[in-house]
């Protein structure tokens, strides 16, 4: 598989043509890599016009994933806002208001989009939610939903893999979904390399019709790389509008660093099945053996290695902690949770290191489960309403009563434990508590904004 994009640029920074272009450096080395750094020079294409080296990777994208892929250089915080924006399309099409159904766990991108573009947003919960950080709907409460809701939404929306590596059953809830004639889009940020494992599970060949996957997350590719993919049918009704999508939530100066990473990673992907093949029984003796030695292990994300800390007699920061003064940095850690990302890429050295620092913190008697149950919060006012409001930062506890207005979350893993236009109530200021959030932006009520 050819690199166009990174052909270009290589034989551009052989050239030593003189630079009168941005950017201000010049190609001088300031941080080493600025002779690689271009803009939109002639030949060098336009990630939002794209019609020669920028198109010619991304159909080399297109060939691997199997579908329309897209690039971002904005993360898939750029390609949320463009799902969206092309499920109000969709709707428009329809000669509906676009309304959106998703479950709870959403990335605070899917609240700011849904700000931006006045979505109406129906939260779907798990019979049994586990933390505010899974939302595991079966197919079968999904069906339930579908058949029960008043009217039927525009799109279903999802986030699998989630953060702590819990993986929706997609194929029978994009049947669901077909079935009641709503599209399914999954936030599937965590999950690229899915795609090529001995069997793929990544969403777009289990029957979404669009997704997001941030390639830097779990793929060798500089961080804000990510692609947007468009199912064949989506493709037909709104593939025309796509690139003006993600150009509404873009910069006009895409990063040619990251272009050429993404483009760089088409011909590595191409070897990258026998890679991931290699890499995943390590995994699983790994997470075997941290079983046998008393871990309980959370989630079902083939490279996610998730402990279940207080079962161990620790709390997830506490692990994070002990990693850290042994020199390994985790992902993240909540009271609960430790989340430790595993990659094909990871050096021997590492896996060795991990395998002994886990088995070396010992066992203690558990960590009583003091978790706030999940409840869903009361929204007062829509999602836009909130987040265009002049708001105020405030300590948590001065905000008994008060609307939420900018989505309150550690980041990460940047999950909303309430969302934008909820009352926050006792409840929620627990939670806050519980995970450490200090302070909430808040609405100025109207009122008081008159009387300032
Ligand atoms: C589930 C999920 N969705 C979306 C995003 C946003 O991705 P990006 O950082 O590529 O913009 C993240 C980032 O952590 C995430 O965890």
């Amino acid at each position: 598989m050819d690199t166009p994009i990174c052909d270009f640029v290589r034989a551009y920074a052989r050239s030593d043509t003189h630079r009168l272009h941005m950017p201000g450096h010049k190609g001088a080395a300031f941080l080493g890599m600025e002779h690689l750094d271009i803009t939109e020079i002639q030949g060098a294409d336009s990630l939002y016009e794209a019609d020669g080296i920028i198109a010619q990777s991304e159909a080399n994208a297109s060939a691997l994933f199997g579908c329309r892929t897209l690039y971002s250089t904005e993360g898939s915080s750029q390609c949320i806002r463009a799902m969206l924006y092309l499920i109000a399309l969709c709707a428009g099409q329809q000669g509906k208001k676009p309304q959106i159904a998703a479950g709870r766990n959403a990335h605070k991108a899917f609240l700011t989009a849904a700000a931006l573009l006045d979505m109406d947003v129906r939260w779907l919960y798990p019979r049994n939610p586990v933390s505010y950080l899974s939302c595991d709907l079966t197919p079968e409460e999904l069906e339930e939903y579908l058949q029960n809701a008043p009217e039927k939404p525009t799109a279903v929306y999802l986030t699998s893999p989630d953060y702590l590596g819990r993986i929706a059953d997609i194929r029978n809830i994009a049947a669901v979904c077909h079935h009641h004639g709503v599209l399914l889009a999954v936030d599937n940020a965590h999950g690229a390399y899915l795609k090529f494992l001995p069997e793929s599970m990544h969403p777009m060949d289990l029957g979404a019709d669009l997704c997001c996957d941030s390639a830097h997350k779990t793929l060798p590719v500089l961080t804000g790389g990510a692609y947007l993919h468009l199912s064949a049918g989506l493709e037909a009704a709104v593939g025309a509008q796509a690139k003006n999508a993600l150009m509404l939530f873009g910069s006009t100066s895409p990063s040619y660093l990251i272009l050429q990473s993404l483009d760089a990673a088409n011909q590595y992907l191409t070897h990258y099945p026998e890679r991931l093949r290699q890499c995943l029984p390590k995994v699983d003796a790994l997470k075997e053996k941290l079983r046998q030695h008393g871990y309980s292990l959370y989630g079902s994300e083939p490279l996610k290695l998730t402990i279940d800390a207080k079962p161990y007699g620790y709390t997830g920061t506490r692990l994070a902690d002990l990693l850290r003064q042994m020199n390994i940095e985790p992902e993240f850690a909540d009271p609960d949770y430790l989340v430790l990302m595993l990659s094909a890429e990871a050096s021997e050295a590492t896996w060795t290191q991990l395998e002994q620092a886990l088995c070396r913190i010992p066992p203690q008697p558990p960590v009583p489960d003091a978790r706030p149950a999940f409840v869903p919060g009361a929204q007062v006012m829509t999602i836009r309403e909130a987040a265009l409001s002049c708001s105020e930062l405030l300590p948590v506890d001065r905000c008994l009563g008060r609307i939420l207005a900018v989505p309150t979350v550690g980041c990460p893993p940047a999950v909303p434990i309430l969302v934008c236009g909820e009352r926050i109530d006792r409840h929620a200021m627990s939670c806050f508590a519980y995970y450490g959030i200090d302070n909430c932006c808040v609405v100025i009520p109207a009122e008081t904004m008159r009387s300032r």
